[in-house]
C-alpha cells in the first residue's frame, strides 16, 4: 500500500497543497519568520519588520520571476530527490538515459479488472493481490483521432510517435498527407540506438508508425521496406523482433505475402542487419549477450500465436517477456560505451486481437504476458547503470469489454465467472483453424454424427465446455457466412463466463498510463491527451521531432521529389479530419460504409 501511495500522488489536491506550502517555506527561508499567518499580522508595525517586509516583496517578485523562467519546476511538486534523471532546470532531463515505451494495444481498464480477478482465481490468491501494472498506475490517456472519436491503432500510434493527431489508418502522416517526424527517427539521428519488439507483424500499425510513413496502414509491403532502410533517412531502426516475415520475402519465394519480388532480407543484409527467423536463432542471442546490432528477428510468418496457444509451442516461438529481456540486454550492451542511450518500443500487440475476437480467455493470458514483460522491463531499469524511464499505455480499448453480462430478459446475476476462462486451453482463433483443418481433411466425408462428436470433443479439450447445445454445435459445423467461426467459439465462452462485449472493433474509453515511477514520468501524471504521451517521449530524450518533420518534408533537397514514397493518397474523398454524423445506421448499415481501412 505504501508503495502505491508514493507512486500515485493525488495530483490536483497536492499540487495546490504543495504550492501553498512552497510559498510559505520560501517566505520563511527568506525572511527568517515562521510561516504562521497570525505571526505575520502581529509583526506588522516595527521598522525591522518593515525592512523584512520590503525584502519579502522583493523576494516574492524574485520567486515569481524564477517560477516563470522555470515553469516545469513548479509542476514537479513531488520530486525532491536529486539525480541525473531528474528533469533539471528548464524542464530538460540531462545525462545519458534510456526510454522504454510499452504499448498494450487495445487494453482498456476492464482488461485489467478481468485479468486481476482471473489470476486471483487460478492461483488462489487473496482479493488484494494485484498485477505489477496495477502498482504502477499513474494516469489516463484520451484517445480520439482527427477523423473519429474511436481511433484505430495507426492514428493512435501516430499520436505517440509524432505527438500529432491524424486520421484512422495514418502511419505517421498528417491529415494533409505530409509525413511527420517520429521520436524513433529523431532518436536515431541523435545517436541513440533504437528498437521495436512486437507480437504481431512488424509491419502492423503500431511498430510501423515509429519507423515508417504511409498514407494507409495496409501498405505493409512498403512499410517493411522502410523498416529495413529503404527510408528517406536511411536505416533508423537497430533492432526489430516480432512477426510478419511474409512481408520481407520476395513473392518468388515460399512463405511470401508481398505483392512484388522485392527481397527485403537482401536489403536488410546490405544495410548491415543480422537475421534470425526461429527459436534456435533467438536462443543463440543468449538473452542479448550474444546479439550484434542491427538485427532483424522474424519469428512468425504473420502474428506470433496468442500466449494461450504459444504456451504449448514454446519450442517454436519466444514469449514477449523473453523478447523484452533479450532486447533490453542487447540495447544496453550496444550503448555501453556511447554517449547516448536507447529508445525502444515494446508492444503487447495481440491484447487488441483478443478484443477484436471477443475472446476473454485469450485476452487474460495476453494481459498476463504483458504484465510479465512490464515487470522484466522494470527489473532491467532497476539493475542497469544507465538511468531511464519505462512508460506503458494503450492506443485505445478494443471490444467494449464488460466485466458483467446480462444473459436473459430477467434481472441479471451480479457476477462473472473466471473459472470458466480457467478451463480454456486455447483461443477461438486456434480452435477455428483446427476445425477448418478437420473439415477439409479427415472430417471432409464424415457423417454428421461423427462431425458433431469431433466438435464436442474439441469444445471439451480446447475450451473446457461440456454442455454445448445442438444449436451451438450446428453453428460451428454450418456457420452463418457473416459470422466468423472463431467468434462462435468465443461467444460460447464469453456467455458462460458472463463476460460482455459491445463490439468487434475499438471503443473510445480513456486508457491507463503506467510508469516505472512518477519521478521520470511526472508530465504524464493525471489525465492526458494521447499526443501528450508522444510529446513526453521526445521531451524525455530531449529530441525535436519537428526537425525530423522538416527533413522529411524537404522536397527541394533532392532526397525526396514528392511524397510518392508513402503510397497512394487515396483521393480527395478520403476522410482525414472531422467527425462523422448520424446516418440512421441503427436500422441498416449505410451501403457506402466500408469501415475504411480501420481493420484493427
Ligand atoms: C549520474 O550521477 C552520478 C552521481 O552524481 C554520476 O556518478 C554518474 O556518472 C552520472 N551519470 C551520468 C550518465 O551522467
Ligand atoms: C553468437 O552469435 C553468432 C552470430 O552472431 C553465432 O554464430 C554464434 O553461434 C552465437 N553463439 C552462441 C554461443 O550461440
Ligand atoms: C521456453 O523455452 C525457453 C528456451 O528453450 C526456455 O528457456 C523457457 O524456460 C521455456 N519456457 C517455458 C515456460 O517452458
Ligand atoms: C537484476 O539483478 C538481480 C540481482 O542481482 C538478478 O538476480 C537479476 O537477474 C537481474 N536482472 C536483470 C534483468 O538483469
Ligand atoms: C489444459 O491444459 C492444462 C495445462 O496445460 C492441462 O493440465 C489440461 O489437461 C488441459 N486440458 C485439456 C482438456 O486438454
Ligand atoms: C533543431 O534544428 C535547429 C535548427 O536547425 C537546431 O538549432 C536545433 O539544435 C535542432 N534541435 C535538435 C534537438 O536537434
Ligand atoms: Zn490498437
Ligand atoms: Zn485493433
Amino acid at each position: 500500500m505504501a508503495r502505491e501511495e508514493s507512486l500515485v500522488p493525488p495530483r490536483l489536491s497536492s499540487d495546490d497543497g504543495s504550492s501553498v506550502r512552497n510559498e510559505e517555506e520560501d517566505y520563511a527561508l527568506l525572511t527568517g519568520e515562521r510561516t504562521d499567518h497570525e505571526d505575520k499580522r502581529r509583526a506588522w508595525p516595527s521598522w525591522r519588520e518593515i525592512g523584512a517586509f520590503s525584502w519579502a516583496v522583493i523576494a516574492t517578485i524574485l520567486v515569481i520571476v524564477l517560477a516563470v523562467m522555470y515553469p516545469h519546476n513548479s509542476a514537479e511538486p513531488h520530486n525532491h530527490h536529486s539525480s541525473n534523471t531528474t528533469w533539471g532546470p528548464g524542464g530538460k532531463p540531462t545525462g545519458k538515459r534510456n526510454m522504454i515505451f510499452m504499448v498494450s494495444d487495445g487494453m482498456g481498464p476492464t482488461s485489467l479488472s478481468l485479468t486481476r480477478s482471473f489470476r486471483q482465481y487460478t492461483d488462489d490468491l487473496p482479493f488484494d493481490d494485484i498485477l505489477v501494472l496495477d502498482k504502477h498506475y499513474i494516469g489516463t490517456s484520451r484517445t480520439r483521432s482527427s477523423s473519429s472519436l474511436v481511433t484505430d491503432s495507426a492514428a493512435g500510434a501516430t499520436a505517440f510517435s509524432c505527438g500529432r493527431k491524424s486520421y484512422n489508418s495514418a502511419i505517421s502522416v498528417l491529415p494533409d498527407h505530409s509525413p511527420c517526424g517520429t521520436v524513433l527517427e529523431a532518436a536515431s539521428l541523435a545517436g541513440y540506438k533504437t528498437g521495436l519488439v512486437v507480437t504481431t507483424r512488424l509491419t502492423d500499425a503500431t511498430p510501423a508508425c515509429f519507423a515508417a510513413h504511409a498514407n494507409l496502414r495496409n501498405y505493409e509491403d512498403l512499410i517493411a521496406a522502410q523498416e529495413v532502410g529503404e527510408h528517406p533517412l536511411g536505416r533508423v531502426v537497430d533492432l526489430l523482433l516480432g512477426g510478419g516475415r511474409c512481408h520481407f520475402l520476395p513473392n518468388s519465394q515460399d512463405g511470401s505475402c508481398r505483392g512484388d519480388d522485392h527481397d527485403l532480407l537482401k536489403v536488410a543484409s546490405q544495410n548491415g542487419f543480422g537475421y534470425i527467423d526461429d527459436r534456435a536463432g533467438f536462443d543463440s542471442l543468449k538473452g542479448g549477450d550474444n546479439a550484434t546490432l542491427p538485427l532483424l528477428g522474424l519469428f512468425a510468418s504473420g502474428d506470433i500465436p496468442y500466449e494461450i496457444d504459444r504456451r504449448s509451442q514454446n519450442d517454436t516461438y519466444p514469449s514477449l517477456e523473453e523478447m523484452t529481456r533479450t532486447a533490453l540486454k542487447a540495447m544496453s550492451k550496444a550503448t555501453e560505451d556511447s554517449e547516448q542511450g536507447f529508445f525502444i518500443m515494446i508492444e503487447g500487440s495481440r491484447i487488441d486481437h483478443a478484443g477484436h475476437g471477443n475472446d476473454p480467455a485469450a485476452q487474460v493470458h495476453e494481459v498476463l504476458a504483458y504484465d510479465k514483460a512490464f515487470a522484466a522491463a522494470l527489473e532491467f531499469l532497476e539493475n542497469d547503470s544507465t538511468p531511464g524511464v519505462l512508460v506503458s499505455t494503450s492506443d485505445h480499448e478494443t471490444g467494449g469489454l464488460a466485466a458483467a453480462r446480462q444473459l436473459h430478459k430477467s434481472y441479471p446475476e451480479y457476477l462473472w465467472l473466471p473459472g470458466v476462462l480457467d478451463k480454456a486451453n486455447h483461443s477461438g482463433e486456434y480452435l477455428a483453424a483446427r476445425l477448418k483443418e478437420y473439415l477439409s481433411g479427415p472430417g471432409k466425408d464424415a457423417k454428421d454424427s461423427a462431425k458433431q462428436s469431433w466438435v464436442r470433443k474439441t469444445l471439451k479439450d480446447g475450451l473446457g465446455i461440456d454442455d454445448a447445445t445442438d444449436d451451438e454445435v450446428d453453428a460451428l459445423l454450418h456457420p452463418d457466412p457473416q459470422i466468423a467461426t472463431e467468434h462462435v467459439f468465443t461467444d460460447m465462452i464469453s456467455r458462460r463466463a458472463q463476460v460482455g462485449w459491445t463490439t468487434h472493433g475499438h471503443s473510445a474509453v480513456d486508457v491507463n498510463i503506467y510508469a516505472s515511477s512518477t519521478k521520470g514520468a511526472w508530465p504524464l501524471v493525471g489525465n492526458n491527451e494521447n499526443t501528450d504521451v508522444g510529446d513526453f517521449l521526445a521531451d524525455y530524450l530531449d529530441l525535436d521531432v519537428d526537425n525530423v518533420t522538416k527533413l522529411l518534408q524537404d522536397t527541394k533537397s533532392g532526397i525526396l521529389q514528392s511524397y510518392d514514397w508513402m503510397g497512394d493518397r487515396l483521393g480527395l474523398n478520403f476522410h482525414t479530419e472531422g467527425l462523422d454524423t448520424y446516418h440512421g445506421d441503427f436500422r441498416k448499415r449505410s451501403p457506402d460504409d466500408c469501415g475504411c481501412g480501420a481493420a484493427h
